[in-house]
């Protein structure tokens, strides 16, 4: 056999196994998570969908409060599985925007998948052909720029007049707030067209955003302020070292505060084929490094230490100017294996028990240096506080917190954490339900953490997702408006309100 035909057989054979991948065999992964389904109900939350969700009304007990007119959008991954082969990490999935339409007829519920580039490659493929973030599918592409594998499936920002939906390695989605149909990409700058804009943005009280983005082949961190109606644009970009993981970050009056966990990029990992998840070290020796960039001047960088750990979110941040000090609220998990191994077990229907998250409180020392930290006995994660109240000083953040969750993954209560006295006020589902996350919707003119507590969960018995309104100031009391969806949706992760 000479050369020519020696490579015109192995092509052949490609392409006779992209073929069987084509014939919609599961793959290992898809079969394993179908193997335990049965045994296990918490799997529905990450089985994921093949299509939109056309509007559907929820049954209502109680009514929702007039000033939550308006909609409550959510995103999340939510197509896990193409073709036969699953995704072996829950934030590969395609972005779906949800949205719960409210008003004084009742809740409508819709659901539709953004259309990416990915998306739209995959779907026309009816296989993955796009890397993803923690899964290199056997036929994906080489790709040239991060939005070639951008889901835009992490969170949603209103701003501007403009609907976004956001992943963190690439570019901002615009959607149509009212049918969810994809707009196309949000290009802030010329410069910054396709550049990181994570899923975290901060929008502060005069209504301006800050955000930052991560590009991790350059080492850069990439910083946009954009003034409230979304018209004046600032962004610049700084050398990090040892450019690590980051998903979140935080503002306060005069600073933005970034916490770098030890899992740090390796370009050499993502040359030799590895996803980008994997191309990622644990390197503890680093610790846990707080970045703080005085706003007015963003090229002068202070840096902190904490002991090594991981996290994904940061609750807020505020300046004790009479102290010199910067306070923070975070989750912490003590190192990243259960978003590097953990995660991807579920998607294949595996659940280990692992060190929980939880929260920590920070105390940065502007004049000596120091940082301190102290935890607190809650599991929780997605860390929400009153909006009006980021970058300011605050007392209390929501979190979805696992109490007594049993052996699946996930929270089993809302509760909301008063960080000056530890007290907390808890609702608990039960564990039959899967809480996500629950947000803030403040009463107008109130003090802070007074209004409403809003927010999904999935409830296995019913197969139903619940829409949960609660007296912000009485979560124990349970909620006093809820509405059952009777389908299920995929646990997703982060929403808004937008009122009517
Ligand atoms: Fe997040």
């Amino acid at each position: 056999m000479d050369r020519r035909s020696f490579t015109r057989s192995l092509l052949g054979a490609a392409g006779l196994v992209a073929l069987g991948a084509r014939a919609d065999a599961p793959d290992a992964w898809q079969a394993a998570f179908e193997s335990r389904r049965a045994q296990q109900p918490w799997q529905m939350g990450f089985e994921g969908l093949q299509d939109d969700a056309a509007p559907l009304p929820l049954a209502m007990r109680g009514r929702v409060p007039p000033a939550l007119y308006g909609a409550f959008y959510r995103n999340g991954p939510a197509r896990h599985t193409l073709g036969g082969e699953r995704y072996h990490h829950w934030f590969d999935g395609d972005g779906m925007l949800q949205q719960y339409r409210m008003g004084p007829q009742g809740v409508v519920h819709q659901g539709r998948f953004v259309r990416t580039d990915k998306y739209l490659a995959d779907t026309a493929a009816g296989y993955p052909v796009r890397p993803a973030f923690g899964t290199n599918p056997p036929h994906a592409e080489p790709i040239r720029s991060a939005d070639a594998m951008n889901v835009a499936n992490t969170s949603v920002v209103s701003h501007g007049g403009e609907l976004l939906a956001l992943w963190e390695g690439g570019s901002a989605t615009r959607i149509d707030p009212q049918t969810l149909q994809t707009r196309g990409l949000k290009t802030w700058t010329p410069e910054y067209a396709g550049m990181p804009f994570s899923a975290h943005p901060r929008l502060e009280r005069d209504g301006s955003l800050w955000n930052f983005g991560v590009s991790s082949t350059a080492s850069l961190l990439s910083i946009y302020r954009v003034s409230a109606d979304g018209r004046d644009v600032r962004t610049a970009s700084l050398q990090v070292p040892d450019i690590a993981m980051v998903h979140d970050f935080a503002v306060t009056e005069r600073h933005l505060v970034f916490l770098l966990p030890p899992l740090v990029f390796d370009v050499e990992r993502l040359r030799a084929g590895q996803t980008f998840l994997a191309s990622h070290v644990w390197r503890p020796a680093l610790g846990l490094r707080v970045l703080v960039l005085p706003k007015a001047q963003l090229d002068a960088p202070r840096w902190f230490q904490l002991p090594a750990g991981f996290v994904f979110h940061i609750g807020n941040a505020w300046e004790d100017t009479r102290r010199g000090v910067i306070r923070l609220d975070y989750i912490r998990s003590p190192d990243a294996w259960w978003a590097t191994q953990g995660i991807p077990n579920l998607m294949r229907g595996q659940y280990q028990s692992a060190d929980h998250a939880t929260m920590a409180l920070v105390e940065l020392d502007l004049q000596s240096g120091q940082a301190r930290q102290e935890l607190l006995p809650h599991a929780a994660e997605f860390p929400r506080v009153d909006p009006r109240f980021v970058g300011q000083r605050y007392r209390h953040v929501l979190v979805s917190e696992r109490v007594a969750a049993g052996p699946r993954p996930g929270y089993d209560a809302v509760t909301r954490i008063d960080v000056q006295s530890g007290r907390a006020d808890r609702y608990r589902y039960g564990t039959e339900v899967l809480a996500e996350e629950h947000i803030f919707v403040p009463r107008a003119g109130a003090p802070e953490g007074h209004g409403w507590v809003l927010g999904t969960a999935l409830d296995l018995r019913q197969r139903a997702m619940l829409l949960s309104v609660f007296d912000a100031q009485h979560l124990v009391d349970g909620p006093i408006a809820q509405g059952v969806l009777p389908r299920v949706m995929p646990l997703g992760l982060h929403g808004i309100f937008v009122g009517a």
